[in-house]
């Protein structure tokens, strides 16, 4: 078991806790060309930062943690770094997998995932199945993601549906939309955590993120600590959400 460390959780109050927290991991290129090295040295640097977020996460009861690993957007990189992440993803599942059930982690991989190559794709089927019936983190790993790709995806199963004479349009709410989204039955998205300084969305979980609060820091992805993890749950913890509505 992941060995908790006390004196940091107890600074989050347990009340003011987000369910689903959604991570964009940016800087790991910057960071490494920062120290002089290649920025796969960077990708490398942040597997470690992940474990020990998701070991935090663990820790804090957290309900769901989603982590933007590979957009669809990222198969434009030169082919050396995306073979080096797509070899870092197997590595990664198949050194922790285990660790991660015994820790009673449940992975989940949004996305689209059937272009990985078929032992990744392999990997990826029986880490989801090791952890089906785990009820601590949902894990989500957004592999080949993009949340405009995820959206029409719904959409085309919805409408394949009006299609065959299941469901007529008028019936299409935000529910059944809900429904078929890869994060289908999770929670929406409560706190959304950039690393590295850019102050944009790219493509990440755009319905999820509907009123979801947003939390950037400069620090690079490799540099990110459990502890400034914990200082953005404080720091949601003190936020008014509203939804839409006034304040009462
Ligand atoms: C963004 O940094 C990061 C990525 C595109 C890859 C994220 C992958 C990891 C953190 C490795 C671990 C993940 C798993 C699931 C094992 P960037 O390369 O865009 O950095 P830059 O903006 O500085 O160039």
């Amino acid at each position: 078991m992941w060995e908790s460390d006390g004196d940091l959780l107890a600074r989050v109050d347990k009340n003011k806790m987000p369910r689903h927290v959604a991570i964009i991991m940016d800087g790991n290129g910057r960071w490494a060309n920062g120290l002089g090295l290649l920025r796969n040295a960077g990708h490398l640097a942040g597997v470690k930062t992940l474990k020990n977020i998701l070991k935090t996460a663990v820790n804090l009861k957290l309900e769901v943690l989603t982590v933007y690993a590979f957009s669809t957007e990222n198969w434009k990189r030169p082919h050396s770094e995306v073979d080096f992440l797509m070899n870092l993803f197997s590595e990664y599942l198949e050194r922790e997998k285990l660790e991660m059930h015994e820790n009673n982690v449940r992975i989940k991989f949004l996305g689209r995932t059937e272009d990985f190559s078929p032992a990744l794709q392999n990997l990826i089927h029986d880490s989801i199945e090791l952890m089906k019936n785990n009820t601590g983190v949902i894990f989500n790993v957004a592999a080949d993601y993009g949340g405009q790709d995820e959206i029409v995806r719904a959409a085309q199963k919805l409408a394949q549906r009006v299609a065959n004479g299941e469901l007529s349009p008028e019936n299409i709410s935000t529910q059944l939309f809900e429904n078929e989204l890869d994060t289908a039955g999770q929670p929406p998205v409560d706190l959304l955590i950039r690393t590295s300084g850019d102050l944009r969305v790219s493509n990440f979980l755009l319905w999820q993120v509907a009123y979801a609060e947003f939390w950037f820091t400069d620090t690079p992805w490799p540099s990110f600590t459990p502890e400034e993890f914990v200082s953005a749950l404080v720091d949601f913890g003190k936020r008014t959400r509203r939804f839409g509505a006034l304040n009462t």
